[in-house]
């Protein structure tokens, strides 16, 4: 493909830091489903043994928050939502069809929900996993309030990897997307179809590039 029939989407900093944020995901998601469901017991051995699992899982969770916190800092601005969000979720029946709407810019309505519901699931990821966090944390918290926190972790884990599931299906459903994450660039024809006004700011500042002396 032609340097002018692609569009660059994720330096390689940007892609290193997802990627460590996705394989954390994956090992933090498969030990603590194996902690919690007996039927699962045998993907603790996802980090080598279940005792080396259970010492290691909550590192991997906290430096898995601290790399989102990265992309949540450089992505949060345009996730914000929009008018034009409205009229994508209005026509998600078109959506499921391939069809596009709207004027999207970098992220859909859809990309930006993922978002907000990753972080928040994190935040509370993080927070109750500190307070259940033996032998460090747990014990200046109350039976109680440590109680809780499992309740809250356990649901959190669980809508985490339901919203990853969603997004990962979406980046190899929609065709052309898997390559922004591994090479870093877009087909321009995939960035008209889904992404008009983000494809129309690239054009911009490519032609601007160009017109330097
Ligand atoms: C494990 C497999 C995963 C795959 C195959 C995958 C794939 C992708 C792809 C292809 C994109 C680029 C989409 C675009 O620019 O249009 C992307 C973006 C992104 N991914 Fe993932 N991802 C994975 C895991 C994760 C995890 C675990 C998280 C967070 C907990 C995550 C959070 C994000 C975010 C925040 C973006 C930027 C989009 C936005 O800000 O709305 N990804 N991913």
């Amino acid at each position: 493909m032609k340097k002018r029939d692609r569009l660059v989407r994720y330096s390689a900093p940007e892609r290193i830091n997802h990627w460590i944020v996705a394989l954390c995901f994956v090992f933090a998601a498969l030990s603590g489903l194996g902690f919690f469901f007996p039927s699962f017991n045998w993907l603790m051995h996802v980090l080598g043994t279940p005792q080396l699992a259970r010492i290691l899982h909550p590192f991997v969770g906290v430096v898995m928050f601290a790399a989102f916190l990265i992309m949540f800092l450089r992505y949060w601005r345009q996730n914000l939502i929009n008018r034009e969000d409205i009229i994508w979720a209005k026509n998600i029946h078109k959506i499921v069809r391939n069809e596009e709407v709207g004027d999207t810019g970098k992220y859909n309505f859809g990309q930006k929900c993922v978002f907000w519901a990753a972080i928040i699931s994190l935040v509370m990821l993080l927070v109750s996993g500190i307070v259940i966090w033996r032998p460090y944390f747990a014990g200046a918290f109350s039976i109680p309030l440590i109680r809780a926190a499992l309740v809250v972790h356990s649901v959190s884990a669980v809508a985490l990897i339901i919203v990853i599931m969603v997004h990962i299906y979406a980046a190899l459903w929609v065709k052309g997307t898997i390559t922004a994450m591994v090479e870093g660039w877009v087909p321009a024809a995939w960035a008209k179809k889904h992404h008009p006004r983000w494809y129309r700011e690239q054009r911009q500042r490519q032609t601007q590039q160009e017109k330097r002396p």
